[in-house]
């Protein structure tokens, strides 16, 4: 082995990704005491009541200028209650991108519906154009995953959803504070979900919202959510209110949680203003470099900064770069969300996930794909139903932006980048 091979630039591992959790300090700990203390853990009464989840809603509420917010115990849960409010059932096509979260599919799958692929653009995130050519008349919505830190071109998709009379559900699970000209993302569809479990912008381990502009569909998600009823202000079961009620979930989220993602929002201008300042460090000298081009991204200002995706020729100059990448250092010890190709990303990519490839039920009956009223839906989900997406997945590479790097940490990724594009592009040094 010469020399270049043997030096590393890093023998440490990149901090992990976790956004949320490197900001963790002493104030979520008294939260969680606080609450603990109050022997109240669930939302709607207790012997001392501090009601955090009513709150954290009015909180990220204000924080997103939207009227409604419903909290939920998961980004999941918060996919099925929203998709159970808009009316989603059998008989029913959703469109969802080719690169998002295995959840997004299971909350279609689950409520009898059936999902329709549509590719990405190089936003990484539904290519507009396509979604138009995928509707048919059994459309009726769409999920826009703002995905890997920035958003989508989400006002694109809300002129194709109005124009053919769909639904506009975004996901924001990935992007949570992100913006588009000072707008915040979830405030541009019908509906849209959160998710703050670990891997997000702020987190409480697990939890998730629903938010809406409409009074109706937030009631029918808090009669979702729970157990079929939406809510009097004082917490009491409406049970004569027939616009909403049905059946239940069972996912409120607790006052535990609520009480550490009240913290966690507050600190979340700050964990983003971390990651955005070092991805646009790394991004700007990348910018530079004719060899690799990097996502679209719709405002950078809005951009949350949680991942780094560059976008190289074709695959094998994708694969070494990542691969030297790796041997001078440059990954966190959870190696799966530090570098990686995104062919190899799991479940964010849609012929990664094997049940939805192989169309399996989620009952004896193989709902939904064998369900009588979806009986003119047929589709397809193998590699090859997105071009696009899977000549993407192929070249790009995706580097997570954790939000505590050090100026040094910024300086060796560069300085490995500049390395690994000479060595694989055999530039003069
Ligand atoms: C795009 C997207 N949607 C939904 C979810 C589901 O969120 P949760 O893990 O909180 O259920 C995730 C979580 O990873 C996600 O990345």
């Amino acid at each position: 082995m010469d020399d270049l091979h043997l030096r590393k630039i890093r023998t440490m591992p990149l901090p992990d990704e976790f956004p949320g959790v490197h900001a963790m300090g002493d104030e979520e700990t008294e939260a969680a005491l606080r609450v603990c203390r109050s022997k109240s853990l669930y939302r709607y009464y207790g012997m001392n009541l501090l009601k955090e989840t009513s709150s954290f809603e009015a909180e990220f509420a204000d924080f997103l200028n939207i009227p409604y917010v419903v909290a939920v115990t998961s980004g999941t849960a918060a996919l099925h209650t929203a998709l159970s409010a808009l009316g989603v059932g059998p008989g029913c096509e959703v469109i969802v991108p080719a690169y998002m979260w295995v959840s997004v599919i299971a909350a279609v799958v689950n409520l009898g519906a059936i999902p329709v692929l549509a590719d990405i653009d190089e936003t990484f995130c539904l290519d507009p154009a396509d979604v138009a050519r995928k509707i048919t008349p059994r459309t009726v919505g769409m999920i826009a995953v703002h995905m890997s830190g920035a958003p989508a071109d989400i006002v694109r998709l809300a002129a194709v959803a109005k124009q053919h009379g769909i639904f506009l559900l975004e996901d924001c699970a990935q992007c949570v504070g992100g913006s588009i000209d000072g707008r915040r993302v979830g405030t541009f569809g019908d509906m849209a979900i959160f998710s703050f479990q670990m891997n997000k912008n702020m987190s409480s381990g697990e939890a998730g919202a629903v938010v809406t502009h409409n009074e109706e569909l937030y009631r029918r998600a808090v009669a979702s959510h729970d157990a079929g009823y939406s809510r009097s202000d004082t917490g009491k079961l409406l049970m004569d209110d027939t616009t909403s009620y049905g059946w239940g979930r069972g996912l409120r989220l607790d006052e535990l949680r609520a009480s550490i993602l009240r913290v966690q929002l507050r600190k979340l201008p700050g964990t983003i203003d971390r990651m955005h300042q070092s991805k646009y460090k790394i991004r700007q000298w990348l910018e530079t470099c004719p060899e690799l081009s990097l996502r679209r991204v719709i405002d950078p200002n809005g951009d949350t900064g949680c991942f780094l995706i560059t976008i190289f020729p074709d695959a094998t100059s994708a694969h070494a770069v990542n691969d030297r990448l790796r041997d001078l250092g440059i990954a966190s010890a959870s190696a799966e969300t530090s570098n990686v190709i995104l062919a190899d990303y799991g479940m964010h990519i849609y012929y990664n996930i094997p049940a939805l490839v192989h169309k399996v039920g989620t009952d004896y009956r193989g709902s939904p794909w064998s369900l009588t009223e979806n009986q003119n839906s047929i589709y397809t989900y193998a590699k090859g139903t997105c071009p696009r997406a899977d000549d993407l997945f192929e070249r790009s590479q995706l580097l997570a932006i954790p939000s505590c790097l050090s100026h040094s940490d910024e300086d060796e990724i560069l300085e490995a980048f500049q390395e690994a594009l000479a060595s694989v592009f055999q530039l003069a040094s």
